[in-house]
């Protein structure tokens, strides 16, 4: 019999007063932005999925070879008791690691934590029903304000993967490092995926697919704002954007208006106009070098015991002690 529990950190109405905030402050700021984490309902999670199987989109795949190929060093290293995953999603990939671990027979426990309730419950449930020996504990929370209530025993492995920190702004993402630290004790791990930079045909092509998943999945923010905060955008009327900031080393994604249009959005008591050809940024996916992976990790109290590449570079994977 599967051993698998749901909590919930914050109700409903908190995310909503919390989204309604951030469409609040994002589309009266000059230039206008989202946050990326409100792609992430039901649909969103769905076409996330899809874009990690999309010929253009490599990083799923190298960050799932360095998996496979590593899990057996990294239940050896860290002797995890407690998985956690944060911004799980699927957690497809996770189950590499999952299988090293189980043979190394130290794992207990695995906690993966989503924003997306309908990603998390499949994800846990399916783990759960796949490994009837690991006791599965989901949390539907954020992992920019839930982290202090983290279950598990110790010591405990914390894996960020698909290179989601990519999608913090860097002082962000320093302060993410930061608590993530906070909340663990020293000698527990860490293990980062990040996407590394590489020639720009080949980032935008993975941010731009030929199909047009990406583009279904940035507009897809608005049909939130539409459902949850009853907006009135036509989600036809933004066209996708990938650019590549060459000097900050992100992806930028933007949806850009095609005409002038007004927008009632009720439910956070605003309307917002968008002149022709008006960008608002949708997420940013920075890509990062080793050193400066090192650097970032150190200033938040991690030693990086391995980074490891899939065979052509292009992501890595950083097992990292935290250190006193
Ligand atoms: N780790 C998976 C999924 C990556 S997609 C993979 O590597 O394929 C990013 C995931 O992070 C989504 O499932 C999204 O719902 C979740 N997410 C985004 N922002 C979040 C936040 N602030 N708190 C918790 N989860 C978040
Ligand atoms: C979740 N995150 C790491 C993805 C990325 O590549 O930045 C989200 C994504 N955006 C467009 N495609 C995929």
């Amino acid at each position: 019999m599967s051993d698998v529990r749901i909590e919930r950190h914050g109700s409903a109405e908190d995310a909503t007063e919390a989204l309604r905030a951030d469409v609040r402050e994002g589309l009266t700021a000059e230039p206008k932005w989202l946050p990326s984490k409100w792609f992430y309902d039901a649909r969103g999670s769905e076409l996330f999925e899809r874009i990690t199987g999309l010929p253009e989109y490599y990083p799923t795949r190298a960050e799932r070879e360095v998996l496979t190929e590593r899990a057996g060093a990294i239940a050896r290293v860290t002797g995890a008791a407690t998985l956690v995953e944060l911004g799980s999603g699927s957690s497809e990939k996770t189950r590499a690691l999952l299988d090293g671990l189980r043979e190394h027979a130290t794992l207990r426990q695995f906690v993966p934590l989503d924003v997306s309730a309908s990603a998390l419950s499949e994800a846990a449930e399916t783990i759960a029903r796949d490994y009837p020996r690991l006791q599965v504990h989901g949390v539907v929370g954020d992992f920019t304000a839930n982290l202090d209530a983290l279950p598990g025993h110790r010591p405990r492995l914390v894996a960020f993967l698909g290179g989601t920190i990519g999608n913090f702004l860097p002082a962000e993402r320093a302060k993410f490092l930061r608590s993530t630290r906070d909340v663990l004790r020293a000698g527990e791990w860490l293990l980062l995926g990040t996407d590394l930079v590489k020639h720009p045909d080949t980032l935008v092509a993975a941010y731009d697919d030929a199909s047009g998943v990406t583009g279904e999945f940035n507009r897809n923010v608005l049909h939130v704002l539409n459902a949850r905060l009853g907006a009135d955008f036509d989600p036809s009327g933004f066209d996708h954007v990938a650019h590549w900031d060459a000097e900050s080393e992100w992806i930028e994604m933007r949806l850009r208006a095609r005409a002038a249009t007004t927008v009632r959005v009720p439910g956070a008591d605003l309307e917002v106009s968008f002149a022709e050809g008006e960008h608002v940024r949708t997420e940013i996916s920075a890509k990062f070098r080793r050193d400066g992976v090192r650097a970032e990790l150190a200033e938040a109290g991690f030693a990086v015991r391995h980074l490891w590449t899939d065979a052509a570079d292009r992501f890595a994977v950083s097992l990292c002690e935290a250190v006193p």
